[in-house]
C-alpha cells in the first residue's frame, strides 16, 4: 500500500512539473487571428538574449506556435502602456509602420490596438518578401511599410521622411531579433525583399513605401 502510494506521489509530481511546458497552440488561420497576450515573464533574461542575437539564415519549415506568433507581433510594435505606444519607439511618435505577416497560409496585417491580424491576401506569398531561398520556407516573414502620408503637411522633404521611417522599422525589428534570441527562435533583419511586387499584391498606393523585411523561424 505503501508503494503504491509512493508511485502516485511521484506521477503527481511529474505532472506538476509538467505544468511548465511552455504552451504551443497551432495558429488558427482565417481571415482573422485573435493574438495572445504576452507573457511578461517569459524568455530568457535581457542580457542573455543580447549575448545569443545573431542572424540566420537556416530554416525550416515548422511553423510558429500561436504563443510564439502573437509575442513576435507585440516584441515587435505591440501596445505596451496606456497611452497606446509601443514597445518600438518612433520619430515624432508620428508610427507610419504597417506590419504584414507572411505566412504559408496568407499575407495579414497586423493591428497594433486590438492585437489581431487580419487577412489581407491568401495564400503562400513568402518568395515575393526576399531574393534568398532561405526565407522562402521559413515560418514568417514580415515586410515593414511605411505610408509616407503620415509625413504630409511637417515641412520633411521625403528623403528624411523614408529615412526616419527605416530608422522606426529597424527597431522593431531589432525587438524582435531580441524576442526571438530569447525564445529559441531564429531571426534576421533584411533589406532584400521584391518591393514593387509587394505593394502590386497588397494592393497599396504610391505614399506606401516597404522599408524593411525580417525572416522568424525555427
Ligand atoms: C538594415 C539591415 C538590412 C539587412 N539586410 C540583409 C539582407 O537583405 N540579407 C541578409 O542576408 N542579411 C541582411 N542583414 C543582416 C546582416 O548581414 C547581418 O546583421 C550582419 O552580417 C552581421 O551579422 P549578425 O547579425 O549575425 O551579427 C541586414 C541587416 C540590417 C541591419
Amino acid at each position: 500500500m505503501k508503494n503504491i502510494l509512493l508511485t502516485l506521489l511521484a506521477l503527481a509530481l511529474i505532472a506538476c512539473g509538467n505544468n511548465n511546458t511552455k504552451p504551443s497552440t497551432p495558429i488558427p488561420h482565417g481571415e482573422t487571428i485573435a493574438l495572445l497576450q504576452p507573457d511578461l515573464d517569459g524568455g530568457l533574461p535581457i542580457n542573455r538574449a543580447l549575448s545569443l542575437r545573431a542572424s540566420s539564415r537556416n530554416y525550416t519549415s515548422e511553423p510558429l506556435s500561436l504563443e510564439e506568433l502573437s509575442e513576435v507581433l507585440w516584441a515587435a510594435a505591440g501596445v505596451n502602456r496606456p497611452d497606446g505606444h509601443l514597445t518600438a519607439p518612433s520619430a515624432i511618435a508620428l508610427y507610419p509602420l504597417s506590419l504584414y505577416a507572411f505566412t504559408a497560409e496568407g499575407v495579414y496585417l497586423y493591428s497594433s490596438a486590438t492585437h489581431t491580424l487580419t487577412r489581407v491576401v491568401e495564400g503562400d506569398h513568402r518568395a515575393l518578401t526576399a531574393s534568398q531561398d532561405f526565407a522562402y520556407e521559413a515560418a514568417l516573414n514580415i515586410v515593414y511599410i511605411a505610408d509616407l502620408g503620415k509625413y504630409e503637411n511637417r515641412g520633411i522633404p521625403r528623403t528624411k521622411a523614408e529615412f526616419l521611417c527605416g530608422q522606426d522599422a529597424a527597431g522593431y525589428a531589432e525587438n524582435v531579433n531580441l524576442y526571438a534570441a530569447g525564445h529559441g527562435l531564429k531571426s534576421i533583419t533584411r533589406g532584400s525583399l521584391r518591393s514593387s511586387e509587394v505593394v502590386a499584391l497588397l494592393g497599396l498606393g504610391e505614399n506606401f513605401l516597404p522599408v524593411l523585411a525580417q525572416t522568424v523561424g525555427k
